[in-house]
């Protein structure tokens, strides 16, 4: 039921890490399934190219799949190339998820938009078309958690 390519990058994730001092970090979760999510982005201040992109997931496989091929995707955007980036969009370079899994990749364009959102917090800066994710879960966060 899965496409070759989730599997690959689930058993496979790419990006799967922290970033130490990174530029946005952004955490959000599933009240229903439960599962977390959280994206760690390494932005050049100047160019704002997203240099890094790394993430951990505690959550479903298709979640997996999906962050890992976010973050392949994410990596050397520009920010308002990467806001263009949808979880349709992560779905098709995936060939497609069943649709009781769409969720999970929309776990994964949340965290990319949590990760922005905080990025642009402390920069104090407005990103076009960017809000406040409604799943952002990183008030305070529970690093006992990962
Ligand atoms: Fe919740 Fe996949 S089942 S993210």
């Amino acid at each position: 039921m899965y496409s070759e390519k989730v599997m690959d990058h689930f058993q496979h994730p790419r990006n799967v890490g922290e970033i130490e001092n990174a530029s946005g970090v952004g955490t959000v979760g599933n009240a229903k399934c439960g599962d977390i999510m959280r994206m760690f982005l390494d932005i050049d201040d100047k160019t704002h190219i997203i240099k890094e992109c790394k993430f951990k997931t505690f959550g479903c496989g298709a979640a997996v799949a999906t962050s890992s091929m976010a973050t392949e995707m994410v990596k050397g955007k520009t920010i308002e190339e990467a806001m263009q980036i949808t979880n349709k969009a992560v779905m098709e370079a995936l060939d497609g998820l069943p649709p009781v899994k769409v969720h999970c990749s929309l776990l994964a364009e949340e965290a990319i938009h949590a990760a922005l959102w905080d990025y642009a917090e402390k920069h104090g800066i407005k990103i076009e078309g960017l809000s406040k994710p409604k799943s952002d879960i990183s008030e305070g966060e529970e690093e006992e958690e990962y």
